[in-house]
């Protein structure tokens, strides 16, 4: 039976960067007989200009449906201005990871040897950098209620949020992590700010708690402004780290900057069954959109990811990771990676330059 892909290229330069990874996905689908079939839908605020709302009910079925989605990017400067805060793009995005349940986000963060030039760190510090930032992605502050913008006495108006876990929430995103450790280099730092926030010292507790099934695993504690911190100065002290939603977020874009750019970094989010959305770690670029300047790789390989953990093709996405390496070796960079003796070419280059090695 066919396994059905959704794509949702979504705004900016999203298009642009998903048309790249679909045609590597179109021929590796060919070249090693993967019976993969595609459809196409709206999300964000390509969503908002085509029906009204950032997360359509077809889309949302769609992608019910979908063994697996690739997504591009969300977000844009004509829509924030929305005074209806639901109908911004990055409901959109929220709407499908809380709607499908996609509370494990997989972020990994990789130093192609080839880019030790083009991170902002000395090179010593980055190089052979290989660390995985497990995100929960569908609860704590993101979706905590209350919420909202209130009046108080005096006409003073205030805004809140809540950051709330409770325990089962913890529980799973724990277990992803502690696998994902068990199946890397066996250590895991969890990062929370149990110093101050009561949502984490519960955070901390059941992270001691289910570290007990996994005494191979070594388990420690950070907290996020030192997390932060040790990300630039030694990150390579690293293997796993897990954290709640909204550190997760910042803590990624933080790891990003250490691989050279945010437009290497593809990511998986998964469901307690391993369906997938894949999407790359950046946003949608508004600034460059539309002038084939944005990398690509970031999505192909969100696609590759996609194609080992959800539609069981590994070996296909082994290929595609060793042709991005190619590439790379071939010296071809996007603006965001170009450095001094490498050379410049687009985001169709870049893409052109994949599907060669995959096809040599
Ligand atoms: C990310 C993005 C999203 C997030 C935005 C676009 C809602 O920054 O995937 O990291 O905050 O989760
Ligand atoms: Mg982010």
């Amino acid at each position: 039976m066919s396994k059905q892909v959704l794509i949702l290229p979504g705004d900016g330069i999203g298009p642009e960067i998903v048309r790249e990874a679909k045609r590597v996905l179109d021929l590796v689908n060919q070249q090693d007989d993967l019976g993969l079939s595609f459809a196409e839908a709206h999300v964000g605020g390509a969503a908002i200009d085509a029906t009204g709302v950032p997360l359509p009910d077809a889309t949302l079925t769609a992608a019910k449906a979908a063994d697996a989605i690739l997504l591009g990017a969300v977000g844009g400067p004509q829509w924030d201005t929305n005074p209806d805060f639901q109908i911004r793009p990055e409901k959109g995005l929220l709407g499908i990871r809380s709607n499908l349940g996609l509370f494990g986000n997989l972020r990994p963060a990789i130093l192609y040897p080839q880019l030790a030039d083009a991170s902002t760190l000395k090179p010593e510090i980055v190089s052979g950098l290989d660390i995985l930032i497990v995100r929960e992605l569908t609860g704590g502050i993101y979706f905590g209620q209350p919420r909202g913008i209130r009046e108080k006495e005096g006409g003073i108006r205030e805004g809140f949020n809540t950051y709330v876990y409770d325990e089962n929430e913890i529980r799973r995103i724990a277990k992803v992590a502690f696998e994902a450790a068990r199946a890397r280099n066996k250590r895991l730092c969890s990062v929370d700010k149990a110093n101050v926030l009561e949502v984490t010292i519960l955070w901390r507790e059941i992270m001691e708690e289910v570290g007990k099934e996994y005494p191979d695993v070594e388990l420690s504690h950070m907290y996020v402004d030192n997390a932060a911190m040790q990300l630039v100065r030694a990150p390579k002290q690293f293997d796993v780290m897990v954290t709640g939603n909204m550190f997760g977020d910042i803590l990624s874009d933080a790891a990003a900057m250490l691989t050279g750019s945010i437009g290497m970094l593809p990511s998986a989010s998964l469901d307690v069954n391993g369906k997938g959305m894949y999407e790359p770690c950046h946003g949608s670029a508004p600034d460059i959109a539309g002038q084939n300047l944005a990398n690509p790789l970031a999505t192909i390989l969100s696609a590759s990811m996609m194609l080992r953990y959800s539609l069981d093709a590994g070996d296909t996405a082994d290929r595609i990771e060793a042709a991005v390496s190619k590439v790379l070796d071939q010296g071809l960079r996007t603006a965001d990676i170009w450095s001094e003796g490498t050379e410049k070419v687009s985001t169709s280059q870049m893409g052109d330059a994949v599907v060669a090695a995959l096809s040599a």
